[in-house]
């Protein structure tokens, strides 16, 4: 474990929900755990109207609803909140950001630490150039590393809205802070699942060599959640599944599990690895928009056998939303591994289930030695990763049922966390705050794979914007999405691992 070094995380937005739901449970499961600086400073700039007690008693609450170490003790919680500060505050005042410089420069001297500042935007992106500006105009950044201290800025996807605007959010970030002291968050990277997908490629023997085209046939990747739009609904019409899930998530689950190996276990050679498997991402014409990317939207139905109402029935939707709950896409990687191997990938929300995995199947045999015996269709190989919920890996062969006759069964070969370490993983959130304030850029996205992320992701907006929009609603709640997500891949003579 790093020894971590003092640290003031000032955290903007501190009154929404993602600072609710993932950011403070997090940093006190970190503190519980000792898994956090000894001397520390958490600080809440935001405009809602708290005071430092009453901000304490939000975090309390969010920590006993979410934090995977609750109930929280009063005692506990006293020891924790007593490095605990609300700064209310406008994004758009500089005298706010005077305050804030203020602050950091009096509590450092306070607690006697070095001024380590580590900067969370948890607002809507939308506040995002008015924050960056902020800490621009006060020189709460500069001349950091003269004086020895750090400065880290935590961005939370989505980075940017489409290519262009992501390249101007990433630009403003580097008028402020170097590239290696952005954080662009993807909660995915910070799953141990999705982290395990490295070790299981590179940590064996015995998966690498057939991991590519001459034993893959097809790659699924899918995260299906049965949950809607919630109380999203602002933030979500605009991004729909394509910017919310695709752009970041899917495409990191993509790269990890199509990577090269790097030539180190380090944040730049693993992010090169990403950006050189993006850059084969073949480039989606519009015909292939058309034939390759389906997308949906929800609409009423059952969950879980309760009916739900239909996306543009949602709180804060508008009723002709055009917005995509759901989306699948056929791409092809064109590189010497993975030239000819398409991976279908989807996403979407109120689904039939909840479950987000990745699926390699392989090529059929060469020569079925069985045939005379009259087992003709044996089911191809395949290893499933579970990201969640299940975590685990399981690897499917085929088995001779026990007997005189002789009779090929699938069977599983299961690895399951739970059950295999007898403990639960750490929230994903904790891992990132935790490589944050150590200093790891491993698990975040780098400008260059956010950037070609986008370029791929603007291209299909791009023929969205030139092609009739389907009509919406496509699929019921509570289905496996609409039919032309299953005849992407009945077209070749596939069917989604439902
Ligand atoms: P919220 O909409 O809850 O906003 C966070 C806070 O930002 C609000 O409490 C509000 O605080 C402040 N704010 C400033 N300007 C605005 C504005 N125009 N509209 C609404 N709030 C504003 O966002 P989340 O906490 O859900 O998300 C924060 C960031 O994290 C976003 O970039 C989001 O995309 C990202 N994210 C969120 C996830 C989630 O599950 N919530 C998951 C993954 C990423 P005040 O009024 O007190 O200033
Ligand atoms: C977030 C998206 O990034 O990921 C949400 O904004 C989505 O819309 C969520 O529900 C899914 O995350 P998880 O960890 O539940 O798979």
């Amino acid at each position: 474990m790093a020894n971590l070094k003092p640290s003031i995380i000032v955290i903007f937005g501190a009154s929404g929900d993602l600072a609710h739901v993932k950011i403070f449970p997090a940093l006190y499961g970190l503190w519980e755990e000792g898994f956090f600086p000894e001397t520390f400073i958490i600080a809440g700039f935001a405009r809602t109207k708290f005071d430092d007690e009453s901000f304490k008693k939000t975090i309390f609450e969010s920590i006993n609803s979410y934090c995977r170490k609750r109930p929280v003790s009063e005692d506990n919680f006293i020891n924790f909140s007593k490095h605990i500060y609300y700064l209310p505050s406008q994004y758009a005042e500089q005298e706010s950001f005077k305050k804030l410089s203020e602050f950091t420069t009096a509590k450092a001297s306070e607690y006697n630490m070095p001024k380590n500042v580590v900067y969370y935007l948890s607002t809507p992106p939308s506040v995002y150039d008015n924050v960056i500006d902020g800490i621009k105009n006060v020189g709460l950044v500069s001349g950091t590393f003269k004086s020895g201290c750090f400065s880290r800025v935590v961005i939370e996807k989505p980075f940017g809205y489409d290519y262009k605007s992501a390249e101007e959010l990433n630009k403003n970030l580097l008028s402020v802070f170097n590239e290696d002291e952005i954080y662009r968050i993807d909660h995915y990277l910070g799953k141990e699942t999705v982290q395990n997908i490295l070790a299981f490629r590179f940590a064996n023997a015995i998966f690498e060599p057939i991991w590519n085209n001459k034993y893959i046939e097809h790659v699924q990747i899918s995260a299906l959640e049965s949950i809607g739009v919630g109380l999203r609904a602002g933030y979500f019409d605009k991004s729909g599944t394509i910017r919310d899930m695709m752009q970041n998530h899917m495409m990191q689950l993509l790269s990890l599990v199509a990577i090269e190996p790097p030539a180190l276990f380090d944040a730049d050679d693993i992010r090169d690895e990403k950006v050189k498997l993006l850059k084969s991402v073949r480039h989606l014409s519009l015909n292939d928009v058309k034939n390759c990317v389906v997308r949906g939207q929800y609409d009423r139905g059952m969950i879980n056998n309760k009916p739900v109402i239909g996306y543009r029935e949602e709180e804060g939707i508008a009723l002709n939303s055009f917005t995509d709950t759901f989306m699948a896409m056929k791409l092809f990687i064109d590189n010497y591994r993975w030239a000819g191997v398409p991976f279908y990938i989807r996403a979407g929300k109120r689904l039939k289930t909840f479950k987000t995995e990745i699926c390699v199947y392989f090529k059929k045999l060469p020569y079925s030695l069985f045939a005379k015996t009259g087992i003709e269709n044996m089911r191809q190989n395949s290893v499933i990763i579970t990201i969640q919920p299940n975590e685990g890996i399981s690897i499917n062969i085929g088995a001779k049922m026990p007997g005189f006759k002789l009779d090929i069964e699938p069977v599983n070969m299961v690895f399951n966390y739970r059950s295999s370490f007898k403990l639960s993983p750490p929230e994903a959130y904790e891992r990132l705050i935790y490589d944050i304030i150590s200093g790891d850029q491993t698990l975040f996205a780098r400008y260059d794979d956010m950037l070609i992320a986008w370029e791929l992701i603007t291209s299909i907006l791009n023929g969205w914007s030139k092609m009739e929009s389907p009509a919406f609603p496509n699929y019921e709640a509570g289905s496996w999405g609409p039919k032309e997500a299953d005849n992407l891949l009945k077209a070749d003579g596939l069917s989604w691992n439902n």
